[in-house]
């Protein structure tokens, strides 16, 4: 290669044929061969440039920087990026400057040592860069105050909503006196509506936390099938109103994992509310199997409406309901499934859903064999 450069000629087609800027200077720094890209890049003619100091192509406040690492270079010459990790610009006749990526490569013609010089305008890469990266700022920025935002709003609304069921339940105990029958109906509407938003505001609440790192994880040794009968329990009175079975299936011996206990109770609860929630007629089953390698899986299946394979990715966002028209008919905002994947996330868990639309879902809680 270093004889095909012998003749300055042959090495000039060489260096025409490059996609980038090439420039070959000789020991001292001066140039004595450039091609069509990099006069087009530098904005000279050749003949301007043979025979002059490459620093003329170096903004003038970083000239003295540059002759240093060339000095460095002289003495260590091999092929390698100039300046890693620094940021290179060249100037133009004009004066103008512009982002550069200098690669170098020693060669050797007739004994005489020179340096090629590979150079590409990054200008454009470097705008793309900042953007993105004053994106990916402006973007934490906001979500950090929106997480700050739910986090003090939510607690504001909490307080009058609990003097709202606080008194509305000291109305219904009749302590300030007798309540006719219709006083003591609309009463206790008050009172499943307050709790029904409290329990919604402490969603958005626990959406907020995890999402700024603030949830604390508690591991305990739990017995999985005790927390699968409280939700269980807790949820059968629910069932019973719609006139749903919910069947429980679980292992005989005591399955333990060292896990967060309100975490997967709260997963446990979000599935099977929805379930229950999502099924006109048939049955909730909830299934706790232990696997040979370790693992546990809790499934919450039911007979239900199911969800279509295109709505399937929607499913743990948070806020997205499938059925989103105004006429819909489940209360509910959307962050019960988003709660509980990122719950599961933290357990070190993973939740599925399996569906056939129009026949019911499962979805499947995976507690790995570590934590179980
Ligand atoms: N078992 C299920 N069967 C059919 N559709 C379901 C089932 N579970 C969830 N979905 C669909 O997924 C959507 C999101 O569920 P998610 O639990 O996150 O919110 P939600 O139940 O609407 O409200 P929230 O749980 O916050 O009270 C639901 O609106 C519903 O359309
Ligand atoms: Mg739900």
């Amino acid at each position: 290669m270093d004889e095909a450069l012998g003749t300055p000629l042959a090495g000039l087609s060489l260096l025409e044929a490059a996609p980038d800027a090439m420039i070959v200077t000789d020991h001292r720094g001066q140039i004595v061969l450039i091609n069509a890209q990099a006069e087009r890049l530098f904005g000279y003619a050749r003949t301007e440039l043979l025979g002059q100091k490459v620093e003329n192509l170096v903004p003038p406040r970083l000239r003295e920087q540059h002759l240093h690492h060339r000095d460095g270079y002289q003495h260590a010459p091999r092929v390698r990026p100039m300046g890693a990790g620094l940021d290179l610009y060249g100037v133009r006749k004009d004066g103008t400057e512009f982002s550069v990526e200098i690669s170098l490569s020693p060669i050797t013609i007739r004994g005489e040592r020179y340096v090629s010089s590979a150079i590409r305008d990054i200008t454009a890469r470097k705008r793309i860069e900042k953007a993105l990266h004053d994106k990916n700022i402006e973007l934490r920025n906001a979500n950090l105050a929106k997480d700050r935002f739910l986090a003090g709003i939510s607690h504001e609304l909490r307080t009058p909503l609990n003097a709202i069921i606080g008194f509305t339940g000291t109305l219904l105990m009749k302590l300030p006196g007798p309540l006719t029958d219709e006083q003591e109906r609309q009463l206790l509407i008050v009172d499943s509506s307050a709790r029904h938003l409290l329990s919604l505001i402490n969603d958005i609440l626990d959406v907020a936390k995890i999402e700024s790192g603030k949830v604390n994880i508690t591991r305990e040794q739990v017995v999985l099938q005790d927390v699968v009968h409280e939700v269980s329990n807790s949820l059968r009175a629910l069932a019973e109103e719609k006139h749903l079975r919910i069947d429980v299936a679980v292992p005989a011996e005591p399955v333990i994992a060292n896990t967060d206990r309100r975490a997967l109770q709260q997963i446990l609860l979000n599935l099977a509310n929805n379930a229950i929630k999502y099924t006109e007629q048939g049955s909730v089953a909830i299934d706790m199997q232990k696997a040979c390698d370790g693992h546990t899986a809790i499934a919450v299946r039911d007979t239900g409406l199911g969800i279509r394979d295109e709505d399937r990715v929607r499913l743990f966002q948070a806020f997205e309901q499938l059925d989103a028209s105004s006429t819909r008919r489940f209360q509910g905002v959307g962050l019960g499934l988003h709660l509980s994947q990122q719950l599961a996330t933290l357990i070190g868990a993973s939740l599925d859903c399996e569906s056939t639309y129009g026949r019911g879902s499962t979805f499947t809680l995976t507690i790995p064999a570590d934590a179980a």
